[in-house]
């Protein structure tokens, strides 16, 4: 298999903050794999500073045996990096098609929608997020879950090695959380590395194989769920907050 991704003392300050602390961590080819926290604790900045739209203090990034550190975005992308938002963002006056074949004219994209055209590349890509019914219509009409999928659709179209998945769950419903699941198992079954965050382990412990847990921008334990979840700088760390596993 082999290390993707190889992750050594990142660090990243806003002002006095320091969001990301000496943080390493490395993914093999094929993993799936999760990062917990509580609010603040750093997910999204170690997701910005992974895929160039924050640029670290200190510490080195390397994917697929290259330097990325400091990177631009675009680069990134196209060496195979792919990610969706915390947030979810999405082209609004674009069709549901046009928003994902957006992403499959991308260099990575390309390989793929050369041979069998953009079209039917970036529809395929709808089938397996289940919004190809959907396609003709502006993103602005969906329903929330839906929304969460096209943002996966949309990273998928630049045809990553690794994904980057942010809160994927949240504000979905129950229902609209076993859809999202059973795709991001669709994609890592087809040999994506999957990397996703979450601030409640219950979502992650049936998914993932091995989680990180970050407290104030630290890891703080890395390991199958079952045991991250029950040590105790975890535990202090979401009970701390308020906030609880169950
Ligand atoms: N651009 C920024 N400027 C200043 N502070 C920032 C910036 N981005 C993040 N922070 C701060 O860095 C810390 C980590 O934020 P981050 O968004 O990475 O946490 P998170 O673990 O993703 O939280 P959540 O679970 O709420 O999504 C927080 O204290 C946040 O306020
Ligand atoms: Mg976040």
């Amino acid at each position: 298999m082999g290390v993707i991704l190889e992750v050594k003392n990142l660090t990243k300050k806003f002002g006095g903050l320091t969001a990301v602390n000496d943080f390493s961590f490395e993914i093999e080819r094929g993993e799936f794999i999760g990062l917990i926290g509580p609010n603040g604790a750093g997910k999204t900045t170690i997701f910005n500073l992974l895929t160039g739209f924050e640029k670290p203090n200190a510490g080195s990034i390397r994917f697929d045996g290259i330097n990325i550190t400091g990177m631009s975005p675009y680069k990134i992308v196209n060496l195979g990096i792919a990610r969706t938002f915390q947030l979810v963002r999405s082209f609004k006056f674009l069709t549901i098609l046009d928003n994902v074949s957006v992403s499959c004219l991308s260099p990575r994209g390309k390989k793929v929608s050369k041979d069998i055209g953009t079209e039917e590349y970036a529809s395929s890509i709808l089938t397996a997020v289940g919004l190809v019914d959907k396609a003709r219509i502006p993103p602005i009409v969906l329903p929330h879950g839906d929304l969460r999928k096209l943002q996966i659709g949309k990273a998928v179209g630049t045809n990553p090695q690794l994904l980057l998945l942010d809160e994927p769950f949240s504000g979905l419903s129950h229902e609209e959380q076993l859809g999202i699941t059973d795709l991001i198992n669709k994609l890592h079954d087809d040999g994506v590395t999957i990397f996703m965050t979450g601030h409640v382990l219950r979502e992650l412990m049936t998914l993932v194989p091995r989680v990180l847990a970050m407290h104030q921008g630290k890891l703080i334990a890395d390991g199958p769920p079952r045991e991250v979840a029950g040590h105790k700088i975890v535990l202090e760390a979401y009970l701390g907050r308020g906030e609880g596993f169950a």
